[in-house]
């Protein structure tokens, strides 16, 4: 059976349109990238590595555990001057306080709270992704944050991530090279 990629983008259109969701626009992470962007590439990457996959997937849960991962409503460099937080207790906390803010204000399901909770596994020991579609975020949030992180600030787009990733393994290939 074919994942649905209407229902798909429909429902991440109309949760990006919430203000619920809007408000992570007021967030950054990954050394600038608003926390609104970096959700939005993982739930596009997530759908797109269900495709190349052939895995048929909850179109409605994927959307809103993506868009909600890191629903922890702070700036991390912000925080991180503010109360010292170590890369490493951001890292094993925001996923509860994600879940709970979340939780707040969205109603979600079993699979949803696991996929939030989940998702920075296996720093997260006991909280293992236990879905598909909990594995798909897990594995798309940390290529999208690998690439936020080394520049990428707007919107990425999957087609051309191949490409990307040719590029830029050519262009370490000949930094290295230059050495020799
Ligand atoms: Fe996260
Ligand atoms: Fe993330």
């Amino acid at each position: 059976m074919k994942n649905d990629r209407k229902k798909f983008y429909t429902e991440l259109e109309r949760l990006c349109r919430t203000p619920e969701i809007s408000i992570l626009k007021s967030f950054t992470q990954h050394k600038g990238t608003p926390t609104f962007v970096h959700c939005r590439n993982v739930a596009v990457y997530s759908f797109h590595l269900a495709e190349k996959l052939g895995w048929k997937i909850d179109e409605i849960s994927l959307a809103k555990g993506a868009m909600l991962h890191d629903y922890y409503l702070y700036t991390v460099a912000e925080k991180q001057k503010e109360t010292n937080l170590s890369d490493y207790r951001h890292g094993i906390t925001h996923p509860q306080l994600s879940l709970e803010n979340a939780s707040k204000v969205f109603q979600l399901t079993p699979k949803e709270k696991n996929i939030i909770r989940s998702h920075m596994w296996p720093l997260t020991l006991f909280h293992i992704p236990a879905s598909k579609e909990a594995w798909l975020v897990c594995l798309a949030d940390t290529y999208c944050a690998i690439r936020e992180m080394l520049g990428d600030k707007e919107e990425l787009d999957p087609e051309i991530h191949s490409a990307w990733i040719r590029n830029y393994a050519k262009r370490k290939v000949q930094h290295a090279l230059s050495f020799t």
